[in-house]
Formats: C-alpha cells, sequence, structure tokens
C-alpha cells in the first residue's frame, strides 16, 4: 500500500520524481523518500510525513541527480521514521531501492543476511532485498537482480539504482502493480500511470516475475532465465482529469459535488431508452453468457463491499437472481464452494485491493471461475486479471474516503440488474420507467447539494458526540453501512450501521441522550416499520437526525432534525441518501478539525493484505 516512482531523462529527475510522489500520496502518506546517483555516488533524502515534507527538504538541500527513485509509505514494517523510510540500502551505499508489497520470508533471509556479516539499519522487510542484491552483485545489477528474485516470497514491486550505473532503473513486480512509462528520450516507473500520465501515455505493464531495465531511450524486458521479453507498448484512454481542488477546500468535498456528473457518466451509452435496458459494450453482445447464470457472486471490501450489498438487494428483487456478496479478506480463506453457472463479479475502485485480487486469483485457479468487474482505473490489476470490466468512468477519485466512485458502482449496478431482470421476466414498460428514474438521479443530487448549507448546521449541532448509529431497513441497511463507514474513516467517531429492525435484540441498550441516530427512511416499502423503530429510539432519548425523502413528513415529529431529499424508488434511493450520509460525515469532520483527505492510518488503495 506504498507508491514508488522513478525517473530517468531529459528533465530534472528530482522534480519530475517529486510531482510523481504527490499523485502517488493516496497509498500511503506516513514517510517519503528519493534517491537517486550523482557523481558516481548514491545520494538520498527521506523525511517523515507527507510529501510536502519531502519536498521543501529537497529543495533546501538543493538535490541535483542523475537519475531518480522515490518512495511515499504506508508502514507495515516498523514505525514511520526517516529510518524505516524508502529508498533503503546496501552497506556500501551503492544500491538504492524502493518497495511496494510485503517480503513474507523477511525474517528467515534477514537471518541469513547477518550470518554473512551484515547489520541492518532499519526494521523494514524492504532492507533484506538491498543487501541480498549486493550480496548476489558481481558486476551485473541485472543478473544480481534476476539471482536474488527467487529467493523472495510474497507480493512486491521493486525499483532500484546502482551507483556505477546512472543511466538506468531496475525494476520488478511480482503481485504488485508496477507501470512504466516509455517517453521521448525519457522513462518513468509507478505503481500507477497516473503518476506520469501528464508526460506520456504510452505504457507497459509489467508481469509477475520480468525484470525491467528502464533507460531514457531503450526498455528490455527478461524474463527470470534472462530470456528477452517482447512487451506491447498500451495507450492509456483517460489522460489524468484535472487532479487539482478548485475552489474546494478539499478534495473530497469536490468529488462529492462531482457526481451529478460522474453519475450522467456512469449510465451514459450504457441503455437503450426506447427497449427499457441496459446495454454494456462488449458484454450486451454475449448476452448468452448471460442466459445461464443462476446464481451471482459479488466480492469486495469497504465500500465496494457496501456497494455489492446494495446490489444483492436490486438484482434479487429485480432479477429474481440469488446473490451472495462476501468480504474478500474472508472469502479466500472459506474453501469456498462454487456452484455451476454461477456469476462472480468483483468490485474495485482502485483495481488494486489486494484481498479482493487474491480472492479473485483462487477462484480463478480453482474453479475456472469467469470474472467480471466494476473498476474506476484502467490497466489496474484487477482489470488485467477479468474476463470483462465495467468502467465507472468516474474520474481520478483521490480523496481516500470513496464518494463519487460509490455511486457510480451503485449506477451500474443497478444497470446491470436491470439487464439481468428484462432477460427475465421484467416487460419493455417497466424497464423504460426504471430508466426514467434512473436519468432523474443527477438532478435529484444536484437539489441534495444545493441544501449542503442545512446539512452542514445539523453536522455542527452533532459534531461533538463521540458514538452514532445508522440504520436502515432493506436498502437503506448497506446504506447505513456506508455512511457509517464515512463518518468513521474521516472523523475518527464509533459509528455503527445497523438494521433498523435488529436494534431490539440487543444494540437498542446503547442508546441514550449521548448516542445519536441517524435514520436512513427512504425505503418506502418498509417505512412504517422505520418509523417504529424511531419511536423505540426515541423512547430512551436517543437524539435522531431523519434522512427522509417528500411525502415522508410525518417523522418530523419524533425526531430532532430532519433532512429531506426528493423522493425515487427503492432500488436507487442508496444514491440520494448517501449524498447526505457523505455531506454529513464531511462537515462533522471540518467542525472537529479532522484532516479530511488523507485521515490517519489509511490509504486509498490497500494493497497488502
Ligand atoms: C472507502 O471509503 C475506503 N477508503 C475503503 O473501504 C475502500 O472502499 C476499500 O479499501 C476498497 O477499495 P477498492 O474499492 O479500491 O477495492
Amino acid at each position: 500500500m506504498c507508491g514508488i516512482f522513478g525517473y530517468v531523462g531529459m528533465k530534472d529527475p528530482v522534480a519530475i520524481a517529486i510531482e510523481g510522489l504527490k499523485k502517488l500520496e493516496y497509498r500511503g502518506y506516513d514517510s517519503a523518500g528519493i534517491a537517486g546517483v550523482k557523481d558516481g555516488k548514491i545520494i538520498d533524502c527521506k523525511e517523515v510525513g507527507k510529501v510536502s515534507i519531502l519536498e521543501s527538504e529537497v529543495n533546501n538541500i538543493k538535490l541535483q541527480l542523475d537519475v531518480s527513485i522515490a518512495h511515499t509509505r504506508w508502514a507495515t514494517h516498523g514505525e514511520p521514521s526517516r529510518i524505516n523510510a524508502h529508498p533503503h540500502f546496501d552497506t556500501s551505499h551503492s544500491i538504492a531501492l524502493v518497495h511496494n508489497g510485503i517480503i513474507e520470508n523477511h525474517g528467515e533471509l534477514k537471518k541469513y543476511i547477518i550470518n554473512q556479516g551484515i547489520t541492518f539499519t532499519s526494521e523494514t522487510d524492504t532492507e533484506v532485498i538491498a543487501h541480498l542484491i549486493s550480496i548476489n552483485y558481481e558486476g551485473d545489477i541485472v543478473k544480481a537482480v534476476q539471482k536474488t528474485v527467487p529467493m523472495l516470497q510474497g507480493a512486491y514491486a521493486i525499483a532500484l539504482v546502482h551507483k556505477d550505473h546512472p543511466d538506468l532503473i531496475v525494476a520488478v513486480a511480482h503481485e504488485s502493480p508496477m507501470v512504466i512509462g516509455v517517453g521521448v528520450d525519457e522513462a518513468f516507473i509507478s505503481s500507477d500511470s497516473q503518476a506520469f500520465a501528464p508526460h506520456t501515455r504510452e505504457v507497459v505493464f509489467l508481469s509477475n516475475s520480468e525484470i525491467a531495465v528502464v533507460r531514457a531511450n531503450k526498455l528490455e524486458v527478461f524474463n527470470l532465465e534472462m530470456k528477452p521479453v517482447e512487451k506491447a507498448l498500451e495507450k492509456l484512454l483517460h489522460g489524468s482529469n484535472d487532479s487539482s481542488k478548485g475552489e474546494f477546500e478539499h478534495f473530497t468535498l469536490k468529488e462529492i459535488f462531482e457526481q451529478p456528473q460522474s453519475i450522467k457518466n456512469a449510465y451514459a451509452t450504457r441503455f437503450m431508452q426506447e427497449y427499457g435496458t441496459a446495454y454494456f459494450e462488449g458484454l450486451s453482445d454475449n448476452l448468452q453468457e448471460l442466459h445461464p447464470i443462476e446464481r451471482i457472486l459479488i466480492l469486495a471490501c469497504g465500500t465496494s463491499w457496501h456497494a455489492g450489498c446494495v446490489a444483492a438487494y436490486m438484482i434479487e428483487n429485480m432479477a429474481r437472481i440469488p446473490v451472495q456478496v462476501e468480504i474478500s479478506s474472508e472469502y479466500r480463506y472459506k474453501n469456498p464452494i462454487v456452484e455451476k453457472n454461477t456469476l462472480v463479479i468483483a468490485i474495485s475502485q482502485s483495481g488494486e485491493t489486494a484481498d479482493t485480487i487474491a480472492a479473485v486469483r483462487e477462484l480463478k485457479a480453482a474453479k475456472g471461475a469467469k470474472i467480471f468487474s466494476l473498476c474506476n482505473v484502467q490497466g489496474s490489476t484487477l482489470v488485467r486479471e477479468s474476463d470483462y470490466t465495467i468502467f465507472l468512468h468516474a474520474g481520478p477519485e483521490i480523496g481516500v474516503c470513496s464518494t463519487k466512485a460509490f455511486t457510480s458502482q451503485i449506477v451500474i449496478l443497478s444497470l446491470f440488474s436491470l439487464q439481468l431482470a428484462r432477460m427475465r421476466h421484467m416487460n419493455r414498460e417497466q424497464g423504460k420507467d426504471f430508466l426514467e428514474e434512473l436519468q432523474k438521479l443527477p438532478d435529484h443530487v444536484k437539489k441534495i447539494l444545493g441544501n449542503a448549507e442545512h446539512i452542514q448546521k445539523i453536522a455542527k449541532k452533532y459534531a461533538k458526540y463521540e458514538n452514532f448509529f445508522f440504520l436502515g431497513r432493506q436498502y437503506m441497511y448497506p446504506t447505513s453501512l456506508e455512511g457509517a463507514l464515512k463518518l468513521k474513516e474521516i472523523s475518527y467517531i464509533n459509528a455503527v450501521g445497523y438494521p433498523a429492525g435488529e436494534m431490539k435484540h440487543g444494540p437498542i441498550a446503547l442508546i441514550s441522550s449521548d448516542c445519536p441516530t441517524v435514520a436512513l427512511c427512504a425505503n418506502e416499502r418498509t417505512f412504517k416499520k422505520m418509523k417504529s423503530n424511531l419511536l423505540e429510539v426515541k423512547a430512551r432519548k436517543g437524539p435522531i437526525i431523519a434522512i427522509i425523502e417528500e411525502g415522508q413528513e410525518e417523522v418530523t415529529e419524533i425526531v430532532d432534525d430532519v433532512i429531506i431529499i426528493p423522493r425515487t424508488i427503492d432500488p436507487l434511493s442508496t444514491v440520494t441518501t448517501t449524498i447526505v450520509t457523505q455531506l454529513l460525515a464531511y462537515y462533522v469532520a471540518l467542525e472537529r478539525g479532522e484532516e479530511i483527505d488523507q485521515p490517519r492510518n489509511l490509504a486509498k488503495s490497500v494493497t497488502v493484505e
């Protein structure tokens, strides 16, 4: 869950590397470092904290390099410190190396290295790689890497420089993302192509156990037998959209306000109003593949898992197909039972979530399953592992807490549910009605965003509480889980999403005047029941913030604060309600003075298991 970057070419390797790190900061930001070759020496600079701290130190010392590698860290082994920050070095300071991933057998390797009389300076697993390459180095740095790689177990994306080779970077990857950007007299390596997209969109994705030798005007790739490997140059379709905050204080708020457009992007060109059905390029042409489906398995983590839970209600209600939704990190250890005619859907905004990728790989290997994925990042690992991908088209999501990606996932999953339903029993008119409701969402969302001031006022009133419940039924239950996660992530409040009908079986013991409840009432089918649950909360003096649709004003007299949203159909009410819970979380965090775009302990893409 770290970000690695490297540059060799005619531009300033230090400035380009710092620029690249800033675009990778979403992958971890507890410390950062840069190293490279200058006048036959390895020079480096490492700092605790964000890339901006490294940048000012680099400017202070006027760092100059002929080639650079850089790293922004999310600590796995060893606390955030300058010593543990990457790059790491061999004892002779001839090699500098950055790494993303985990070396599972670093303990035994460390013992082997110490037995060679070598002492360690850091607590990281990464340092073992630098020492091993040095032990294996007999003048040819690529051969030294070739000998070292088979000794490593676990996931790694590694880039290194050697003081005697100031014109090249050596890169190697296994189960961890590594992409090479090929420019004119310049080349880049990165965990994510967005980091160098402004410079080149010609890319090569390194596959497992391939070694790349990257020069400004020459790229060589070898397998572990040192045989050259022909790699296709791919073109990134989506350049990096505007990745500035614009007039917004935080990326998170900007991305919340982008949702009228991102929702449109999610459904644009993906439906046929006249036939009342959805259309996914490349998928809808092979509809016969969807006919035999008897069940669906959804794999995801975090917010994406919440989207999967909403999809389960949609698909079962609309298409009458049973759906199993699994948390990826749990599923892969279950010795899974996968019946024939099961469609597997993996949902991941980043496409780099290690737990989801690992579960997908096991399913493919063990059951030969076909994998459909929903993803927001072209060329990501999950996309390359999938048989078919539906892209969110949400644009880069920089805020660590997911907002626009979630609502785009819901929109796409609703269209997929519609397609399955229309292939079974839903008639054209019903399909057309559904699509009409779907196309109203951007205006509904705009209207809710226009009420942000009222939501901020409520957020200020409740910002002092340390415990919250988010309650809902049916579609509003997973929507409650998502609303609670937002509040947890960016304001560090203990927020619990719960099925409203389940409160009386224990958790209602926690209700008191110190524990507000956010009531998600939009699900029309269960509104009456929801109202009784709120009376139970009220009877125990629990403050209530109700998110209601137009027409549900009857709850106003039993709650403390109300946020009214436009009415939509139950399958789509997650989108409208979630805009409110996103804003609520944002404004509570703002009131509490928390760091919003990069909350403590988190990273945008969890690339370690
Ligand atoms: C969401 O706000 C969190 N940042 C986190 O739960 C995230 O959804 C999860 O890590 C899954 O990420 P993915 O969608 O990129 O797989």
